[in-house]
């Protein structure tokens, strides 16, 4: 297992090269799912130094927090609920690149400016989701979301 992570120092795509060989050593031979999304986490903070990311987890009709990184956050989201409840009822990833600009955003920072969401399946159903939040306006594009998903895919 590597002990240090490799963070490069070029932009967003070089860095997200970088990072997925090393978050897929890391964990391909981890079948706890808790301490996958936990290394997942501590990789994108280390690397990207988010203001906050982490994993919120279905439990019946809520999500509940799992592994994170950052400020302390809700532990239960409704479904349907914020950005997060909203990419689990429509299925979709969520970018949101003003949270102030999102109907029923849940503000767990006043730090937080922007925020993306990914829905994460196993067998096509959704089990969780991974949410990223960004102290920068509209920080998070298409590169962000093609590296969180496959990301995501390793959840
Ligand atoms: N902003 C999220 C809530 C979770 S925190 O950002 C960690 C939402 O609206 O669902």
């Amino acid at each position: 297992m590597a002990e240090n992570l490799n963070i490069d120092q070029g932009n967003k795509e070089e860095k997200y090269r970088v990072l997925l060989p090393q978050i897929e050593a890391l964990i391909k031979n981890e079948h706890n799912r808790i301490a996958r999304m936990a290394n997942i986490s501590a990789a994108l903070k280390q690397t990207f130094n988010f203001l906050w990311v982490g994993f919120y987890l279905v439990e019946n009709d809520e999500l509940v927090l799992g592994p994170f990184q950052g400020p302390i956050a809700c532990s239960r989201i409704s479904y349907g609920k914020g950005v997060c409840g909203k990419s689990w009822e429509k299925q979709i990833d969520i970018i949101v690149p003003n949270v102030e600009e999102f109907p029923g955003h849940i503000a767990c920072s006043s730090l937080s400016k922007s925020e993306i969401v990914l829905p994460i399946r196993t067998n096509e159903k959704i089990i969780g989701v991974m949410d990223v939040d960004s102290e920068q306006l509209n920080y998070f594009d298409e590169i962000d979301r093609t590296y969180l998903n496959q990301i995501c895919l390793w959840c």
